[in-house]
């Protein structure tokens, strides 16, 4: 059997692949017309964010019984073309948590403390100190949007730093929540009282679109906002508004609505408040090792005809 890898994912699982008898051919940066042309002579297909596996993709894939999603996102999959063809999609869930946890964990001390600024201010040979004074996390509160694998391991995290961690879910139970040391609140609470707010939801209906302009307004002055969780969650242009007023002091984004995030669209070109990372949460080493060899295991199964679990 035939199997396309059409983003950049870690060889250790095109090897396990390969070492299992299959037919792997590693074609990446194919757009849409490219993948409709090719996709029709494999029986699986595994992708990273990259790849957007339309229903027209779909249609011109004959033969194709599985897709697999390297990493947790499914967003980029139509999900329900996929399964009215009877395509099984596969993800790799658990693997690049830590890697998404630390980044965001990065990300927050980044723009805590401006270290690109400063860092950039320093290689132009200048020498600033006061320019880049930061604030102290101990007894900041940090609003977590999606308490769930990610978002608890932030809670943790900070929870080191002596932050207050307070976090809207409204599908995890209270008991849960006062077992990780998170206050439970709804989010308009969220958005009134964080110092930080990060955002760790998948994007789904209901969260398409669900930080913009309106939820901006309600958040504190001099608020912190972090996305590493996809872009579609927050409106980055409501973001870039309320950063040039001042009423947002500084945000970490590394997801974007589009991808890659270009210059003609990047609302942020010229902002020194904002620190932007081209959708780093889950690369690091052992993250795409990991959701490499998951998710060839999980294609094989399926080819197979072994039960899997669905995305
Ligand atoms: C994920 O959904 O796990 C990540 O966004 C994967 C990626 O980096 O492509």
């Amino acid at each position: 059997m035939k199997i396309l890898v059409s983003d950049d994912v870690s060889v250790k699982g095109v090897e396990l692949l390969r070492e299992h008898g299959y037919e792997v051919d590693v074609k990446t940066n194919l757009d849409e017309t490219g993948l409709i042309e090719c996709i029709g002579e494999y029986d699986g297909l595994v992708t990273r964010s990259m790849t957007h596996v339309t229903a027209k993709v779909i249609d011109a894939a004959k033969k194709l019984k599985v897709v697999g999603r390297a990493g947790v996102g499914v967003d980029s999959i139509d999900l329900r073309t996929a399964t009215s063809r009877g395509i099984i999609v596969v993800n790799a869930p658990t693997a690049n948590t830590v890697a998404a946890t630390e980044h965001t964990c990065a990300m927050i001390m980044a723009i805590t403390r401006h270290i690109p600024q400063a860092y950039n201010s320093l290689m132009a040979g200048e020498w600033h100190r006061e320019k880049f004074t930061g604030i102290q996390l101990k007894n900041k509160t940090i609003g977590i949007i999606g308490v769930g694998r990610i978002g608890s391991r932030i809670a943790k995290r900070m929870q080191a730093m002596e932050m207050r961690t307070i976090g809207y879910d409204p599908y995890i139970p209270e008991e849960r929540a006062k077992q990780l040391g998170v206050e439970l609140v709804d989010l308009d609470t969220l958005l009134q009282t964080s110092d930080y707010i990060t955002m760790h939801t998948p994007l789904t209906k209901e969260t398409r679109g669900m930080i913009g302009a309106e939820e901006i307004a309600k958040m504190k002055d001099g608020v912190r906002v972090i996305n590493v969780s996809r872009g579609a969650v927050l409106d980055i242009y409501a973001l870039a508004e309320a950063l040039k007023k001042g009423h947002v002091a500084g945000a970490a984004i590394d997801v974007f609505p589009k991808e890659p995030l270009t210059k003609d669209i990047n609302p942020f070109i010229g902002m020194d408040n904002v620190v932007i990372t081209p959708h780093l949460g889950a690369s690091t080493v052992e993250a795409q090792i990991g959701v490499s060899v998951d998710v060839a295991e999980g294609v094989m199964a399926a080819l197979n005809g072994e039960p899997v679990a669905t995305a």
